[in-house]
């Protein structure tokens, strides 16, 4: 997709664990010189200071475009307002079920709501555990209505050495949903470490 909107992304964080997911979802499309617009949901804001070092408002301020969670008036609340899609890190079971089901009670579960019906990259990073049969036949349904459902499982054939090594790669691989890369999170090259006796 090019033209306009080609590089805008809709954000959102809501109040699953994984704040910092979201967090850096943020500064990769700030390094990328992408336009991010960002919703940060009510339980988000409880989450980022109890999980992370930031602040809510540092959070809001690595966004091009922050956007009131109740104004269900903003441009992203419009299909007209073309995007390249719309990625949910960390995504609640409560967000979830609510997208599942059309309920765009909120600016996020309206976001998703246009994004879906514009046929848009829709990218989720649903978390909990364990998950009971509601979160998987809601994650079903989204996956069978065109949604991405990207679990934030780590992957072990990178040899992470940290924590911020392993919620990059995650970050990384939600950015390849939409055609971006980003050079800090490595990539499978192929070769094994050891060989097999
Ligand atoms: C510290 C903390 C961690 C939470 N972790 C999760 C989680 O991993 N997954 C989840 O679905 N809800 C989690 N919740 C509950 C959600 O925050 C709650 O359901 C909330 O209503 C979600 O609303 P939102 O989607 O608008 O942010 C957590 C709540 C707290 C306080």
């Amino acid at each position: 997709m090019e033209g306009e909107g080609s590089r805008r992304l809709v954000v959102a964080i809501t109040g699953a664990s994984g704040a910092i997911r979201g967090i850096r979802l943020l500064e990769a499309a700030r390094e990328l010189g992408l336009e991010n617009h960002l919703v940060v949901s009510e339980w988000a804001e409880r989450t980022i200071p109890h999980e992370t070092d930031y602040r809510v408002e540092d959070v809001l301020g690595l966004a091009s475009v922050v956007h009131r969670r109740d104004d269900q008036a903003a441009v992203i609340s419009s299909g007209s307002f073309p995007t390249r899609g719309m990625a949910v890190v960390p995504c609640s079971m409560k967000t979830l079920a609510a997208m599942a089901c059309g309920f765009a009670d909120d600016l996020i579960h309206r976001a998703a709501d246009v994004t879906l019906k514009e046929r848009r990259r829709l990218v989720l990073v649903p978390r909990e555990a364990p998950l009971s049969s509601i979160h998987l036949k809601n994650m079903l349904k989204l996956s069978n209505l065109g949604a991405v459902i990207l679990p934030p499982v780590p992957a072990f054939y990178t040899h992470p050495r940290s924590l911020d090594e392993v919620v990059d790669h995650v970050v990384a691989r939600v950015l390849d949903q939409f055609g971006w890369s980003w050079s800090r999170a490595r990539r499978w090259d192929g070769r094994m470490q050891r060989s097999p006796d």
